[in-house]
């Protein structure tokens, strides 16, 4: 698998760009890259953080394997009169045209691809910073219970858990109204679980409505790779970050085992005697 299997395209990308555009992550990594320009979202989807981070005046580029959300991205930031920088590839390939003080992951790490993905990922995250730079990524925990797509699914890594997969699909729902009037239905359930490679498949039907009338169907894939806090840690530092602080949430908080997700702030050394460039 060399292109990541991910699930961010057509009407997907269209739900992203008309429901995803709020959150604490905004203001929570936005002081960083207030303090570290210039700055990369690296997987910055439809541009929840980064279209706020240009309209506060940021030095921001962006970056996505999914050509879709990026041209989403465009138009976000077209309408609002600025032209950034954006980028379409995936994390293990990420070669953007200059290096940046900041770079930030939110909510991408472990997205359709492979374990050694992730860790040419976070080489060339490590290789895209100055020296002294900063990078800031989070993760949802294996075990989390709320936030997305497998939370609560914890049980499903057990062998009687796993009894249970395929997941039939839930039935139809609420409907979502975009700001265009057509109404969206998004509707996921697991398909496969692979404890020894900490993965999800997930297949996700989307539907589309317009006065009413049904018409649109898509299916699209996602495969979901989950990372304990120690094991990452480690292939950070692995990666060549020379420390890494972890906090809970996105309020700095010491981490605890009801935070459902878990923010890693990887320093490059300033040291430029460690500079490590992708290949
Ligand atoms: C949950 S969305 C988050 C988007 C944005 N960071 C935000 O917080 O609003 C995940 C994004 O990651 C992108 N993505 C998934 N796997 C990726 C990969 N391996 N490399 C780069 N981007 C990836 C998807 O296309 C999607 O836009």
């Amino acid at each position: 698998m060399n292109t990541p299997q991910t699930w961010h395209y057509g009407l997907v990308a269209d739900w992203w760009a008309a429901f995803n555009t709020d959150g604490p992550e905004i203001d929570y990594f936005g002081r960083f890259v207030a303090e570290g320009q210039p700055a990369l979202d690296a997987g910055c989807g439809t541009g929840r953080l980064l279209v706020p981070w240009l309209r506060a005046g940021y030095d921001v580029d962006g970056s996505d394997v999914s050509a879709d959300m990026v041209a989403r991205c465009r138009d976000r930031a077209r309408a609002e009169g600025f032209d950034p920088t954006l980028l379409v590839q995936p994390l293990h390939e990420l070669d953007p045209p200059r290096r940046y003080r900041t770079i930030v992951v939110c909510g991408v790490f472990g997205l359709g691809s492979t374990r050694a993905q992730d860790e040419e990922a976070l080489r060339r995250l490590h290789g895209c910073l100055e020296p002294g730079g900063t990078l800031l990524l989070d993760n949802e925990v294996p075990y989390s219970s709320r936030s997305s797509v497998t939370a609560g699914r914890w049980s499903l890594w057990t062998s009687e858990g796993r009894q249970a997969v395929p997941e039939p699909w839930p039935p139809p729902g609420e409907r979502e109204r975009a700001p265009d009037g057509s109404e969206l239905e998004l509707r996921a359930r697991v398909v496969e679980v692979d404890p020894l490679d900490q993965s999800f498949a997930l297949e996700l039907r989307a539907d589309k409505w317009v006065d009413g009338e049904h018409v649109a169907s898509e299916e699209h894939e996602l495969t979901m790779r989950m990372y304990f806090r120690d094991e990452l840690v480690l292939m950070l530092r692995e990666a060549g970050f020379s420390e890494v602080d972890v906090r809970g949430g996105y309020h700095g908080e010491e981490p605890t085992a009801d935070h459902e997700f878990l923010v890693y702030i990887a320093s490059r050394s300033a040291s430029p005697t460690s500079v490590h460039m992708p290949t």
